[in-house]
């Protein structure tokens, strides 16, 4: 069995921290019949998180614990904007590793990320989360998010298929 995990700290995700938050996402993936993490691939992003979030203009996350060992990675960066809501953000690749849930990283992070929105003037702030993830379906409605009718197909190595949430500012 699985320890839980207590005592970890949020900073800014480094370039350093890529191969510990691919441990937490190939984790996570693998709970979940039919997610397949190809990293080179379909998440670049992930190895190189502190570059791919400046070059964004967003900001990435990270939890560790005492001994540095990352346990949860999340995101933020600037969505499309819309026609009607205006400038809005994304939060993106919200993952926390089992040992480490329940603790309040989840709504840590996306008071994290609503924050950064509403600094820089986003008027929402959306999530696309595939189905097979119904965690964090209830965490997004928890935090005042709203399930869209939309969805979207990614046509992944997963058979993504994604429901948008989404939280005016
Ligand atoms: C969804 C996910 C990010 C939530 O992360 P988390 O850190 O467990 O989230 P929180 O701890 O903030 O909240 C989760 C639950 O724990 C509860 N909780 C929070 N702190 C708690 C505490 N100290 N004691 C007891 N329960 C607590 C919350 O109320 C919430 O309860 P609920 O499930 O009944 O709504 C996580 O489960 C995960 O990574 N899942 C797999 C990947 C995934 O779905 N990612 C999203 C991709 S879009």
């Amino acid at each position: 069995m699985t320890s839980a995990v207590t005592s970890v700290f949020v900073r800014d995700a480094a370039d350093a921290d890529g191969p510990g938050i691919a441990a937490v996402v190939g984790a996570v993936f693998a709970e979940y019949h039919g997610c397949v993490l190809d990293i080179d691939g379909e998440m670049p992003d992930l190895l190189r998180p502190a570059e791919s979030y400046a070059r964004a203009g967003g900001s990435a996350w990270v939890a560790t614990g005492a001994d540095g060992t990352v346990h949860a990675t999340c995101g933020v960066a600037p969505a499309a904007a819309s026609l009607t809501l205006g400038p809005g953000w994304e939060l993106h690749r919200l993952y926390v590793a089992k040992p480490a849930r329940r603790q309040g990283l989840g709504h840590r992070f996306c008071a994290l990320a609503e924050a950064v929105a509403r600094e820089r003037g986003g008027r929402f702030l959306e999530a696309w989360s595939d189905c097979r993830f119904v965690d964090a379906h209830r965490l997004y409605e928890r935090v005042g998010f709203l399930r869209q009718p939309e969805i979207r197909v990614l046509n992944d190595r997963s058979h993504s298929v994604e429901y948008r949430f989404l939280k005016r500012l």
